[in-house]
C-alpha cells in the first residue's frame, strides 16, 4: 500500500515508521527479499541536532537481511520516499534516513481537531466516533473483585484504577469493553465475620451503630481474629473458632435458610458499603458476577473432566488436577469433603462469563501475589478444552503501601479505602485555606475532593503496574512537579487563560496554523499530536503509565509555550487568535486525557 499522494507528508512518528516500512519492502523486493516489513519494528529517533529534521530512522537492524550497509540501505529509502515528497522533507545522512515534518499541516490537524470538537478530537476523531487499533474488538475487563467480609482498602484502590483506567483506554482505542466485577460472597472468609457477629454481634445494625456497612461487616472479622488469637495454643492448630467457621461454610453449602438468610445480610452491607466507594472514586462497572452463581458450575464443570479423565481422585476423596506437564504441578480443585476452593469458582465464572459475553479477550485485574492461581486457572480451561482459553490475560499489579508500613489486612490494621481518601482530603482542604483560595474555587469541599482523586490517582497509575509501591500522601498532593494537581492545575490555568479572552481583541484574529514557528509551539504542537499515539501505546501494553507520562509530557509543554509566547499580548491579533486556539487544543487533549487516567478537571483551582 504506497501512498502516491502529491507531497505526502504526515506529521506523526507512527504514520512515518509506516512509510518507511514500505519503503524499505519496496527496496528489499528490488534485492529479491519478499515479504512486509512491520512498522514496529522501524525505530524512530530524535536527531541530536535540529538542523538534521524532526525525526530520524536508523537503519542498522536491516542491514544483514538485505545484505547492504546501513548507508545505502537509507539512501535508497529516502530517494523512493522523495519522488512523493518534498525533496527538501527528506534525507539520509549515513546510516539514517532524516525526516523533516510538515509544521504547518501538523499544526492545521491539531488546531482544527481542539476547535471543532473542544476536547475530544485528539483521541476520538473530529465526529465523536470511536476508530482505532482496536475497533471491532471485544475485551471484558474484570476488577476490583472484592471479598465481602471486610471493606476495600488501599490495594483495592489501585487495582480500581487500573481496571478503570485501561478500560477507559482499550475503549478509547476502539476496543468493545465490557467493565465487570466477581463479588466473591460466599466461602471460608465471609463465614468467619459471620461466626464473630453471631457470638458477639448482639443483634446489632451499621443502622443502629451509625457505621458504614462494609467496615461494620469489617469489623466483625477483625474480632474473629481476635478470637483466634486468644484460642490458639500451637501454630499448627486449628483454633475452635476456625473449627466453627468450617461448620458454618458447610451449612451454608448445604442450604441451611438461617445460615443463608445471615450470610444475605451480610453480604448486603458489604456490598452497599463498597458501592458507596465506588461512586466516590468514580468507579463503576457494567455487570457484577457473584461467586455464589458461579461455584457451582465450576464444581460441575470439575466433576465432568473428572469423568473425562482429565484430572484424578485422591485416596481422601479431593478432585486434583496433575499440571506437572506445565510445569504447574499439582492443583486441588474440590476438597475431601466435596467443597469448592477459590479456583473452583473461578473455573465456573469463565466459563459463565464467556456464554454471558462472548469476548475475545478477558483481562483479570489481580496482584502479582495471584500469578500462580491464573497460570493455573488458564491451564485448566485450556485442558477442558476451552479454545478462548488462550484468551485470558492476567493483569498483575504490585503491592502498594503507606511510607509508615506495610498493610496487614489480617491483623486488621488496614489502611482503609474510605479513611484514606478522608485524609486526603481533608489535607487538600487545608491547602485550600491556606492558599485562601476558598472563595475562588466556589465549593472547597467539592474541590477538594476532586483534589484528593487526581492526586490518588495519578500517583497509583504514574507507576507502571508490576511495580511495589510506596503510596506517600503529602507528595501526591503537591502542586508541584509530576503530580495529578499539578496537571488539574494546569487544566484550570488554561481555563482561566481563556476565560479572560472571551471578548478580547485576540478573539478578533484570524486563526492561521502557519504563524507556529516557534519551538515552543512547534513541540506543543508535536506533543499533541502524539496522544492518540501514547492511548495506542498504553492500550497495547496495558499500562496506563505510558498515558499517564504523555500528559506529564503535555503540560510541561504549554507551561513552556505560556511561558515563552505571550497569548492575549501577542504582536498581532492573528497570532493571538492563533495562539488561543492552540490553547484550546491543549485544554481538550488534556480533557480527554484526564478522563482516561481518572482525574477529575476542575476548571477553577
Ligand atoms: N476476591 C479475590 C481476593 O480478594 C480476588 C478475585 C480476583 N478475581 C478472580 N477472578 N479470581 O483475593
Amino acid at each position: 500500500m504506497y501512498d502516491n499522494s502529491e507531497n505526502d507528508n504526515p506529521f506523526t512518528a507512527e504514520a512515518w515508521k509506516a512509510k518507511i516500512a514500505d519503503a524499505l519492502a519496496r527496496v528489499m523486493k528490488d534485492q529479491g527479499v519478499e515479504g512486509p516489513v512491520d512498522p514496529s519494528t522501524v525505530i524512530a529517533e530524535v536527531p541530536p541536532n535540529p538542523e538534521m529534521g524532526d525525526l530520524g530512522f536508523p537503519m542498522f537492524s536491516f542491514a544483514k537481511v538485505m545484505r547492504k550497509s546501513p548507508p545505502q540501505i537509507a539512501q535508497a529509502v529516502a530517494a523512493l520516499i522523495a519522488v512523493n515528497n518534498n525533496a527538501e522533507n527528506i534525507a539520509a545522512q549515513g546510516p539514517y534516513v532524516n525526516v523533516r515534518l510538515d509544521r504547518a499541516a501538523a499544526a492545521r490537524a491539531v488546531l482544527a481537531g481542539g476547535a471543532v470538537s473542544g476536547g475530544t478530537a485528539v483521541f476520538f476523531g473530529t465526529d465523536g466516533a470511536v476508530s482505532g487499533p482496536l475497533t471491532g474488538v471485544r475485551i471484558m475487563v474484570e476488577f476490583s473483585s472484592p471479598n465481602t467480609n471486610k471493606p476495600l482498602h488501599l490495594g483495592h484502590l489501585r487495582n480500581d484504577v487500573l481496571g478503570e483506567s485501561i478500560s477507559r483506554i482499550l475503549a478509547a482505542a476502539g476496543a468493545e469493553v465490557r467493565k465487570v466485577c466477581i463479588i466473591n460472597d460466599r466461602g471460608i472468609h465471609i463465614c468467619k465475620s459471620m461466626i464473630a457477629y453471631l457470638e458477639c454481634g448482639g443483634g446489632k445494625t451499621p443502622g443502629s451503630e451509625h457505621i458504614k456497612s462494609d467496615r461494620f461487616v469489617g469489623d466483625y472479622y477483625v474480632k474473629y481474629n481476635d478470637m483466634v488469637l486468644s484460642e490458639k495454643k500451637g501454630k499448627d492448630e486449628t483454633s475452635e473458632a476456625e473449627g466453627r467457621a468450617r461448620e458454618l461454610l458447610r451449612k451454608w453449602e448445604a442450604g441451611d435458610p438461617e445460615t443463608t438468610a445471615l450470610w444475605k445480610l451480610m453480604n448486603s452491607w458489604a456490598v452497599d458499603g463498597m458501592k458507596e466507594t465506588w461512586k466516590r472514586t468514580g468507579i463503576s462497572f457494567d455487570q457484577f458476577y457473584l461467586e455464589s452463581q458461579t461455584y457451582l458450575l465450576g464444581k460441575e464443570e470439575v466433576l465432568k473432566g473428572l469423568e473425562r479423565g482429565l484430572f484424578q481422585k485422591e485416596a481422601d476423596g479431593a478432585v486434583t488436577a496433575d499440571l506437572s506437564a506445565e510445569n504447574l504441578g499439582k492443583k486441588v480443585l474440590l476438597r475431601s469433603d466435596g467443597t469448592s476452593i477459590y479456583i473452583t469458582q473461578d473455573i465456573g465464572t469463565a466459563i459463565f462469563r464467556h456464554r454471558d459475553w462472548p469476548f475475545d479477550r478477558l483481562v483479570y485485574v489481580v496482584g502479582s501475589e495471584q500469578r500462580h492461581h491464573f497460570k493455573v486457572l488458564f491451564a485448566i480451561l485450556a485442558r477442558l478444552g476451552f479454545d478462548w482459553a488462550r484468551s485470558l490475560y492476567h493483569l498483575s499489579y504490585g503491592m502498594v503501601n503507606l511510607p509508615e508500613g506495610k498493610m496487614k489486612s489480617r491483623e486488621g490494621v488496614v489502611v482503609d479505602a474510605d479513611d484514606l481518601l478522608d485524609s486526603l482530603r481533608d489535607m487538600a482542604l487545608e491547602e485550600i485555606r491556606e492558599k485562601e483560595r476558598e472563595e475562588a474555587v466556589g465549593n472547597p469541599a467539592e474541590a477538594a475532593e476532586k483534589i484528593a482523586l487526581g492526586a490518588l490517582h495519578y500517583y497509583l497509575l504514574q507507576a507502571s503496574p508490576l511495580k511495589d509501591m510506596l503510596f506517600n500522601p503529602k507528595e501526591s498532593l503537591s502542586f508541584n512537579g509530576n503530580t495529578g494537581p499539578y496537571l488539574q492545575y494546569m487544566g484550570a490555568r488554561i481555563s482561566s487563560m481563556l476565560r479572560k479572552a472571551g471578548g478580547s481583541a485576540a478573539e478578533k484574529g484570524k486563526v492561521k496554523p502557519e504563524l507556529l514557528r516557534s519551538d515552543a509551539e512547534w513541540d506543543l504542537v508535536k506533543t499533541i499530536a502524539g496522544g492518540s499515539g501514547a492511548v495506542n501505546a498504553a492500550a497495547a501494553a496495558m499500562d496506563p503509565s505510558l498515558l499517564a507520562a504523555w500528559i506529564y509530557d503535555l503540560s510541561k509543554s504549554f507551561s513552556r509555550f505560556y511561558h515563552d509566547c505571550p497569548i492575549l499580548n501577542a504582536q498581532d491579533a492573528d497570532l493571538a487568535a492563533t495562539r488561543l486556539a492552540l490553547s484550546r487544543a491543549v485544554l481538550g487533549a488534556l480533557k480527554d486525557a484526564l478522563y482516561l487516567v481518572c482525574i477529575p478537571f476542575l476548571d477553577v483551582m
